[in-house]
């Protein structure tokens, strides 16, 4: 009810394939009543699994013929596709894939497991699972097209930029999957959106890896699909001189990576998700949607959280400042990461498993100093009436992050950490997406409020009507000397060397 009211509220314009009616709200129908004052007509609206349809309220057509629209910037009311995937419930902090809790998950599926539940709706039975992982494990070998275009990134270049990059580049090295090339109609063979879907899972472990090594200055190793995909990826990122037969992960370690793993495989509409059907509604190379999707995740207002805690304990630096920090927060100065979240407002489930992770991981690696800013965050922050009204709750990434920290990953690769399992999320809505009836390009409206319409007017005849300072971008450091040399500041040769001609 909620999110129909939510509706109402934003209906800026309005007139009739809905029914009209007299208003005589029948109490326990599942049905609602509008009247549109414009022109005095009601509207019997059906309501399915507490929605109504965007295409009724359209039908209400105001003088102008124009139908009604809602407005709902950031998409806080607008269901727009139904799915089978993820149920998530906000308010209980529930979470299931596919039904199954994810509890339940954490405590007894694999990664690999939770990843073909998703993606193909059932648990696996065990030879389709063993089928499964060594599928996957015969994809993580990588084009070495690859290795070249990673070398060409700089030492410091973001591992999420370099991954975005290479999953477009993989795209381009397989023209026969591509909708533009190939036909618009191949992924409606669910052989070819298996093999993507493999090649997908199965190079993403690798690719990160390339990222990670490259960052850090290490020669790109081979894949071990002899491994478990946890195993074999933690072993990508490790391994030095020893080999296949002398180096394996701690077994502690692949566990705890790989409950993480589970976590967060999916997580339904989120921006990420969202994008990866945006672009997918565009028949795009699944590759291309994936990139996409990987750069909605960077960003530090979602799965680029879990960096931005590090970096904001950093920056607190010790529990002392703790108090200073969170008052900054309730004056708007600054934002808790990891704290919050657009769908749970009363606790993250997922927080709440990875929270017991911690101390498993910190009794292999040792505890860092960086816990004890976190744990005095998190005390204050829960106590505090200012998080308390607005509930917000420490979500996954409050805690991820200390792990992955704990575990020596740079605080630049923790993002990638969550891009790797979300690939089978975001490929679960693409295939959901290619079956969908329903499925149209995505394109929403906008109300427009710009100026309405005026003449080009030639360059002589135009008066500056945007401030200077508004167009400014400042000038590096280098380019300050270059105009320095050529510009109004020069000061002739002939006065600093005299005798000499300028
Ligand atoms: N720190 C301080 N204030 C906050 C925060 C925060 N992290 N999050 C929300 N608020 C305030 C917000 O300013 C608003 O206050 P008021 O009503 O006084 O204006 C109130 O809480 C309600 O916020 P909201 O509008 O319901 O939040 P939203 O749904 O638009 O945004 C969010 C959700 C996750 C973007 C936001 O909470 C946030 O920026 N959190 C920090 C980033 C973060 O940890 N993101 C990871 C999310 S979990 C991983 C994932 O799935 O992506």
């Amino acid at each position: 009810m909620r999110r129909v009211n939510v509706v109402l509220q934003h209906i800026t314009r309005s007139a009739s394939a809905v029914p009209e009616v007299s208003l005589q709200a029948t109490s326990g129908a599942d049905t609602l009543s509008v009247v549109d004052n414009r022109t005095g007509k009601s509207y019997d609206i059906k309501i399915t699994d507490n929605t109504i349809k965007g295409g009724d309220l359209k039908a209400i057509k105001g003088t102008d013929g124009q139908g009604l629209m809602t407005f709902d910037p950031g998409y806080g009311a607008t269901t727009c596709c139904v799915s089978k995937i993820s149920f998530i419930d906000g308010d209980k902090g529930i979470l299931r894939y596919r039904g199954i809790p994810i509890e339940q998950l954490a405590e007894k599926s694999s990664y690999m497991e939770t990843s073909f539940l998703v993606l193909y709706g059932e648990l696996p039975t065990a030879a389709q699972l063993q089928k499964f992982e060594k599928e996957v494990m015969q994809h993580s070998f990588i084009n070495q097209d690859l290795n070249k275009m990673t070398e060409c990134f700089r030492y410091d270049a973001h591992p999420m930029g370099m991954l975005c990059a290479a999953f477009a580049a993989l795209g381009t090295l397989h023209p026969e999957a591509n909708p533009a090339i190939a036909g618009q109609n191949i992924y409606k063979d669910p052989a070819v959106r298996n093999k993507q879907i493999l090649r997908i899972i199965g190079n993403g472990p690798t690719l990160a890896a390339m990222a990670y090594r490259h960052k850090i200055g290490r020669p790109f190793i081979q894949p071990n699909p002899d491994f478990s995909y946890t195993e074999n990826f933690l072993y990508m990122l490790d391994v030095m001189h020893e080999g296949p037969n002398g180096f394996r992960p701690h077994p502690k370690i692949v566990h705890a990576v790989d409950v993480l793993l589970i976590l967060h495989a999916e997580h339904e509409l989120n921006c990420s998700t969202s994008a990866m059907r945006h672009l997918a509604s565009s028949n795009v190379d699944v590759y291309t949607s994936i990139s996409a999707a990987t750069g909605a995740l960077y960003g530090p207002r979602h799965g680029g959280a879990n960096e931005a805690v590090l970096r904001m304990l950093e920056k607190i630096g010790h529990k002392d400042n703790v108090a200073d920090f969170v008052q900054k927060v309730k004056d708007r100065k600054e934002t808790l990461m990891g704290f919050g979240h657009r769908v749970y407002k009363n606790y993250d489930p997922r927080a709440t498993i990875v929270r017991k992770l911690v101390d498993d991981v910190f009794a292999i690696c040792g505890t860092d100093e960086l816990l004890e800013v976190a744990m005095a965050l998190e005390k204050i922050a829960l106590e505090d009436e200012y998080f308390k009204s607005r509930k917000l709750y420490p979500n996954v990434d409050f805690y991820s992050g200390l792990i992955y920290k704990a575990l020596g990953i740079p605080t630049d690769m923790y993002t990638i950490m969550f891009a790797l399992p979300r690939l089978t999320g975001w490929l679960a809505h693409w295939q959901e997406w290619v079956v969908d009836p329903d499925n149209k390009i995505y394109r929403p409206f906008q109300v427009y409020k710009g100026i309405d319409v005026r003449d080009y007017e030639e360059p002589k005849n135009r008066q500056a009507k945007i401030d200077d300072a508004a167009l400014a971008a400042p000038r590096s450091a280098v380019n300050r000397r270059r105009d320095a040399a050529k510009g109004e500041a020069r000061v002739a040769y002939s006065q600093i060397l005299p005798g000499t001609d300028d």
